[in-house]
């Protein structure tokens, strides 16, 4: 699970249930959640004729710090990666979704991607992960997962929370390229690849892809309910876009929206059902609260500086279980991004509505950042190299335009999917711009983002400004 990409849009959502009895009280139920890494829509549910996903589907059919907090990351404090030299944590006093649980009796149980630190801030009584382990063992083998959720699992009576956050189908060619490209060869049984015993590779040719390039798919969630399907939520979502152009680390719908299944044995009104309602990750802990009948307004996240009031601006989804709201057209869900790795500053705040979409690129002067995995990609040495050459890239953009980004894209989506055409200069748009852009204020309020006035003012919330915080412009518009 991812930082600050860890909160972004999922479009469709397939609210599921099945026919069980009403349990005696909410403090017996249990919640299990599938995390890809990257993942995208490549599975039968969402329509993908050649990819394989029967376990997924079937979960539909029958029935990372943004993740874990609630919050965007500018209000939780971890503003990029967690790992290795880019080194970001959250606040040690954040009240994070596994600590809030565990004061209330649940058993928590983490296996695979933590990704998320300092270590205090994120307690869960379980603990499988590639912190004391291997990530291709506890991210990839899903043998080995199965046996360790199994280890969990039987280890006591008390309600659970198990978040099972997968490695695929994250890129490997960056870091184990013996592997392949997406470790796609990792424990297929060939020499020296070792064996996943519950899985079956299935190879696809690239001709009958819908897309150039294709994530195998090896992330095939078990059923392993161990007798818990009548009483656990289940959630299958992943982080961010697929690792392409214009997918991940980017806020275009390629990037942020994402696969979501909601299996529910409480909630069969709307079995089989998609809904069209927007929801976002920042919605994945107050839907945990609501499941436990867990009521948490309590503010316990001060730092020295900033003062935070209201603390998830994310709903429960679990009334979309229900019945679809009737009207969609106010609803709203937002992003953050500052980095992914270190080096990669670019800030971004979205705002996406049924109809429209506006980023606010921040760091607009600077070209569009580049991480380590996603360079060495054949994709993007492909569309270096022809671009190098000037050759045809046989993509909807240039790498100039990728690169080049204004300070303000705002876009149709619904006459524009692709997210081509930025209306923001046109007079027409003048009234929505304006409304979004207040609205995405307002959630930058709600969410103390030290990013408030940036780029053209400096936010001065101290001393003199204690009582009447400010933006104090900047005079850096010419
Ligand atoms: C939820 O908790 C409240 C008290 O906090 C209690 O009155 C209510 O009965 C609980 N609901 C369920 C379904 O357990
Ligand atoms: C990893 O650390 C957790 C404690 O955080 C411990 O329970 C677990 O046994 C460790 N796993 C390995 C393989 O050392
Ligand atoms: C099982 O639970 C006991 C007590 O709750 C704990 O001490 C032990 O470490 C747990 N074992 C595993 C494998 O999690
Ligand atoms: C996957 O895990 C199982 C069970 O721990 C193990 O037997 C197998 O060797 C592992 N496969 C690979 C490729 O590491
Ligand atoms: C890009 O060009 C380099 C240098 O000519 C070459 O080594 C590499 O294979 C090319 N990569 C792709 C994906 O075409
Ligand atoms: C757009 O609005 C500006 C300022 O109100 C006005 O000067 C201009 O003529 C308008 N352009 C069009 C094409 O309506």
């Amino acid at each position: 699970m991812k930082y600050s990409e860890g909160f972004r849009v999922i479009i469709f959502l397939i609210c599921t249930g099945y026919n069980v009895k009403q349990m005696a009280t909410a403090r017996e139920l249990n919640a299990l959640i599938l995390l890809a890494d990257d993942g995208g829509f490549e599975m039968g549910v969402y329509l993908n004729k050649i990819s394989q996903t029967p376990n997924l589907d079937a979960l539909a059919k029958k029935d990372r710090s943004a993740i874990l907090t609630g919050m965007p990351s500018h209000q939780n404090g971890m503003y990029g990666l967690h790992q290795a030299e880019n080194h970001f944590n959250s606040f040690s006093n954040i009240n994070s979704l596994p600590k809030i649980l565990q004061d209330n009796g649940i058993r928590t149980g983490i296996i695979g991607k933590k990704h998320v630190g300092p270590e205090e801030a994120y307690p869960f009584d379980y603990a499988q992960t590639e912190e004391n382990n291997s990530i291709l063992q506890v991210g990839r083998n899903i043998t080995h997962i199965r046996l360790l959720a199994r280890e969990f699992l039987n280890n006591g009576t008390e309600p659970f929370f198990l978040y099972i956050a997968f490695h695929d189908p994250h890129r490997c060619g960056h870091t184990n390229p013996e592997f392949g490209e997406f470790c796609q060869l990792f424990g297929n049984g060939d020499e020296g690849m070792g064996l996943i015993p519950d899985w079956k590779p299935i190879i696809y040719q690239p001709d009958e892809l819908q897309l150039p390039y294709f994530i195998p798919d090896t992330w095939e969630a078990r059923k392993d309910n161990s007798g818990h399907l009548d009483d656990t939520l289940i959630i299958y979502t992943s982080d961010n876009g697929i690792p392409f152009p214009n997918g991940r680390t980017n806020f275009y719908d390629s990037g942020i929206a994402e696969p979501m299944l909601i299996s529910s044995p409480l909630h069969k009104e709307r079995e089989h059902q998609v809904t069209n309602s927007l929801a976002s990750l920042l919605d994945i802990v107050p839907t945990m609260l609501d499941w436990y009948n867990i009521t948490y307004e309590e503010d316990r996240l001060e730092d020295n500086s900033v003062e935070r009031k209201k603390i998830f601006t994310g709903r429960s989804l679990l009334p979309l279980l229900i019945a679809e709201p009737a009207d969609k057209s106010k609803e709203a869900i937002f992003a953050s991004h500052n980095l992914h790795e270190i080096t990669m500053y670019y800030p971004m705040r979205m705002i996406r509505t049924q109809r429209y979409k506006l980023i606010h690129n921040i760091n607009f002067y600077s070209p569009f950042p580049i991480d380590q995995d996603f360079y060495l990609s054949p994709t993007f040495q492909d569309i270096l190299n022809r671009t190098k050459s000037h050759e045809n890239l046989n993509w909807f953009k240039t790498l100039k335009q990728y690169y080049d980004r204004p300070e303000w894209e705002l876009y149709d989506i619904k006459h524009d999917p692709e997210e081509l055409n930025n209306i923001v200069k046109k007079n027409s748009s003048m009234e929505i711009f304006q409304e979004l852009k207040k609205r995405l204020n307002e959630w930058q309020k709600a969410t103390n983002d030290p990013w408030l006035c940036a780029p053209h003012a400096v936010f001065e919330n101290k001393g003199a400004y204690k009582d009447s915080p400010q933006c104090l412009d900047l005079d850096n518009m010419w």
